[in-house]
């Protein structure tokens, strides 16, 4: 553990403006600095480093905080590792807190095992190229698949020399134990406790940790031998964890931040082809089904994934599956299915590097068009076929943890299908009501078999959906106070801004309570013919009305509700656009509001399985949909837009 004083003293010694250059290059832009985003494609630059304040401000993404978070989001690094950079580049020595004997002994052993895996790594490397065995057998089995000398650079290939003895003889006599040999997986024991090499007569891909140390083997036969794996593959260790890691992910990150997208297919061969045909954001998964980790590993890099898959029956059923999993994990998935007996290895020797990069391109479909293809052959002319297929779709998409994105996908396949969406999401709604008593149901049978104390609260799913809503409501009653206490009585076209707030606003619901109340007042004193303003509310408020006045008008001159504004980086003057930020307040705060409406009604409806109440709630989500893209429209936002 890293004590808190060397946090403290990287913390005191970083130059946010220093840190970010190392990246991107940051222009000067008065007292700040300005740059393209570097976590977005953008023509004209939304990046602010603000210096005195020590952070950063991205538009584009909105993504934003100070050095350590810039760090922790450009290189996907964790907060202790970002740490440990920023030390390392200000020369501040790292001060570990004491840990317990038994901790450190099992990081010395983890480091052990690295060791010796880079050493066996490099020996099988060294066979491949320097003996002959390796050369003739595992040198030239590469060169037939088409395998460039870069590619076996680029994945630190290698051959296993057959014979029982040659790497545990090696390793031994280089100083390693026989302990550790057999912890590493590369040596196995037998009953009279003699041992072998686990890796004989095979090529060897290594699979390396997403910070590129090799933590496992897959080794490939040479030849068919009917009585052998295709694969021998290193057991799983304390480095090596199969349902953590995908092969390829270190070679691929840089691309698949760089195309924001991530290729998908099966085997260590699969991953190597596609690089040999300059496609390089790919990862496997080796193999087997695809892991809920594996999709968290993937999303620290990118949202969207496109699975390729071979075009054959089982390869369509895999996809399926395949499909729901990363929904599930909320990820956006598109599907490309090769050619009947195709994999893209197969099938990129066959095509050349410029057809296969045209097919990825022109085959690649969303989910729903790929689903809605599959089916439409079967369920021509056939109403019942064509709704267990629209049940099929529908259910894909009540995986989807974003309910943003759920409705993006209800329109397509509206759209796509012909069929109406109420009668969509009338089925959605079933489904995810049907699933949410599962999950309760679950719940409390899992709670009454463990302790009742982790049972959360029923609704805790959706909660931060509503949570955000209701933040966006609160940014605009505060901007709207903002303008009522600092230009009440300034004259707008036709009136006071008090009076066109006041009028438009008079009949909504506040959320936050002391807006609220401020609000009240000056509706109060209107209606009584007075004038209030700041004044009034430090003189009679609480405490906690005080401080929210004082803070809205103590930075009159510098400062509009916006982040940027806050900081003087976009200089607009508030007085000259008082009648445009009045309006636009109003705007934002109905849509905002409609908006919250929508999640509240959204949560109602997983809540209850009364089937009036059902037909209701959705009655009121339809009228409530429109009314948002109504103000959406006012507003040029163009809704689901994503
Ligand atoms: N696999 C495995 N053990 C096996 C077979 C397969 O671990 N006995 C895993 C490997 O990760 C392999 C992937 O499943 O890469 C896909 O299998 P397959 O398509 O049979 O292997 P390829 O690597 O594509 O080999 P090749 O192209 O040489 O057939
Ligand atoms: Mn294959």
């Amino acid at each position: 553990m890293i004590n808190r004083d060397t946090i403290e003293e990287v913390k005191n010694r970083i130059d946010i403006v220093d840190v970010i250059s190392d990246f991107i290059t940051l222009k000067k832009s008065g007292q700040n600095y300005k740059a393209l985003s570097p976590f977005s494609s953008e023509k004209t630059p939304s990046f602010y480093v603000v210096p005195n304040k020590g952070i950063f401000k991205d538009f584009s993404s909105g993504k934003g905080g100070d050095a350590f978070t810039f760090v922790m989001e450009h290189e996907k690094m964790t907060y202790v590792e970002a740490i440990r950079y920023l030390a390392k580049k200000y020369g501040v020595e790292i001060q570990e807190e004491k840990v317990s004997d038994e901790f450190q002994a099992q990081q010395s052993e983890r480091e052990s095992l690295y060791i010796l895996m880079n050493f066996a790594k490099e020996f099988y490397k060294d066979k491949l190229i320097h003996s002959e065995e390796g050369q003739s057998i595992g040198l030239s089995y590469f060169r037939e698949r088409g395998f460039t000398d870069r590619t076996i650079q680029k994945f630190e290939l290698g051959y296993a020399l057959d014979g029982w003895e040659h790497f545990s003889k090696e390793a031994i006599q280089k100083g390693y134990n026989k302990d550790l040999l057999e912890k590493t997986g590369l040596v196995v024991k037998r009953d009279d406790g003699s041992s072998y090499d686990r890796f004989r007569g095979r090529v060897i891909f290594p699979v390396h940790s997403l910070p590129g140390k090799v933590i496992a083997f897959g080794a490939r036969m040479l030849g068919k031998d009917k009585n052998q794996p295709k694969y021998i593959n290193s057991p799983e260790t304390d480095i090596y964890h199969k349902s953590n890691v995908l092969y390829g992910l270190y070679q691929a990150k840089n691309a698949i931040r760089q195309f924001d997208n991530c290729y998908l297919v099966e085997g260590y061969t699969d991953v190597i082809s596609m690089h040999q045909a300059d496609v390089e954001n790919v990862v496997a998964s080796s193999g087997t089904a695809l892991t809920e980790e594996q999709i968290k590993l993937i999303r620290r890099f990118t949202e969207n994934v496109t699975v390729l898959f071979d075009g054959d029956a089982a390869g369509i059923k895999a996809a399926l599956r395949g499909i729901d999993m990363i929904l599930h994990g909320g990820l956006n998935v598109r599907v490309l299915l090769f050619p009947d007996n195709e994999d893209p290895d197969s099938f990129s020797r066959k095509v050349g590097t410029t057809e296969f990069q045209k097919y990825l391109k022109e085959n690649t479909k969303d989910f729903v068009s790929f689903k809605a293809d599959l089916f439409a052959k079967e369920a021509a002319g056939d109403p019942i076929k064509k709704a267990a297929s629209i049940k099929e779709i529908v259910t894909s998409i009540s995986l989807i943890p974003d309910p943003v994105k759920r409705s993006v996908y209800i329109q397509e396949t509206s759209q796509l299908l012909k069929i109406a969406e109420p009668v969509l999401l009338t089925e959605l709604n079933k489904i995810l009501i049907q699933e949410r008593k599962k999950q309760d149901k679950d719940k409390s049978t899992r709670a009454q078999e463990e302790m009742p104390m982790e049972s959360g609260p029923v609704a805790e799913v959706e909660a931060p959906v509503r949570i955000d809503a209701q933040a966006r409501v609160q940014f605009q009653e505060k901007e709207c106070i903002r303008l009522l206490l600092n230009y009440s009585d300034v004259k707008l076209e036709d009136e006071a801004l008090s009076v066109f707030l006041l009028n438009e606003l008079n009949d909504v619901q506040f959320v936050d309570a002391n807006y609220k109340k401020i609000f009240d007042d000056f509706l109060q004193a209107a209606e009584n013919n007075q004038h209030i303003d700041s004044k009034f509310f430090i003189e009679n408020g609480t405490t906690e009305i005080r401080q929210i006045v004082a803070s809205l008008i103590t930075v009159k001159r510098e400062v509009s509700p916006h982040w940027a504004d806050k900081h003087k980086i976009f200089i607009s003057k508030d007085a000259d656009e008082l009648d445009k930020k009045a309006l636009s307040n109003v705007r934002y705060f109905k849509y905002r509001l409609v908006q919250l409406w929508v999640e509240e009604n959204k949560e109602k409806l997983k809540l209850t399985s009364d089937e009036l109440e059902i037909d209701d709630l959705l009655d009121k989500q339809i009228a409530l949909k429109s009314a948002e893209a109504a103000l959406a429209e006012e507003l040029g936002i163009v809704v689901g837009k994503y």
